[in-house]
């Protein structure tokens, strides 16, 4: 498609269908798509497997030195995963176990500050989506186009009980509604850079939505920006 690069930012609620809509618009357009939620998966991954005291900052500190992520195209399943320390941790940090902990890792500042610097300079060259909390917020507050995605609660639950389920039957819909709850609380009322929609954000509410409308909509928005 002709027309100027453009960052598009997509923040929202858990399990509103960001990274869906994310990826299906990077790949129309030729862009990049950078799930920043993944990095503070990955990073949680990290404190939990080392036992990182989250109250201390000195113990914080050291492991973010520590830390290296990076996102590798696997050409095959035509997506980008997740590398921690060269290791491929795609699978592991979408468990349950990990969401139980994220948000509490992400509300640290020195955390933050780690995750921020690191997609600001992905989003240097611009002709890129990205989707997470704070994206249009606080990473990226000049990009070209913001949309901020909501859904009902019951179909938010009910979309992330199918995609855990499928990966482990023993999980009930209470857990998984829990931590939705849990997370979203936590999100939208920490300290440093809690979810809220922007100011210039274009709301896309998909509880009545196919993915198909979704993509349709942002896809028309994002070529209106592109013009401009
Ligand atoms: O999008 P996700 O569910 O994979 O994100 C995991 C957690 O990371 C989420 O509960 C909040 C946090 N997060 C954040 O604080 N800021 C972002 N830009 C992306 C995610």
């Amino acid at each position: 498609m002709p027309g100027k690069k453009i960052i598009i930012t997509i923040d929202g609620w858990s399990s509103c269908g960001k990274s869906t809509l994310a990826k299906r618009l990077a790949k129309e357009l030729g862009y990049v798509y950078v799930d920043s939620g993944a990095m503070y998966r990955a990073i949680t991954l990290y404190f939990i497997r080392n036992n990182v005291d989250i109250e201390n900052k000195t113990e914080i500190n050291e492991a973010l030195r520590n830390i290296n992520l990076e996102f590798v195209v696997n050409s095959g399943a035509q997506r980008s995963e997740m590398f921690l320390n060269g290791e491929n941790v795609e699978y592991l940090i979408r468990d349950l176990l990990i969401a139980e902990k994220v948000s509490d890792v992400a509300a640290i500042r020195e955390v933050r500050e780690f995750a921020v610097a690191q997609q600001q300079k992905m989003g240097k060259k611009k002709g890129i989506v990205m989707d997470g909390r704070d994206i249009g917020t606080v990473v990226f507050p000049k990009a070209e186009l913001k949309i901020f995605m909501t859904a009902d609660n019951t179909v938010r639950v009910e979309r992330r009980f199918k995609e855990l389920y499928a990966k482990n039957p023993n999980i009930t819909i209470e857990e998984v509604k829990n931590n939705l709850e849990m997370r979203d609380y936590i999100d939208s009322h920490r300290e440093i850079s809690p979810l809220r929609k922007a100011g210039d954000a274009l709301e896309l509410d998909n509880t009545h939505l196919t993915e198909d409308q979704q993509f349709r909509k942002a896809l028309e928005w994002a070529q209106l920006r592109k013009k401009k």
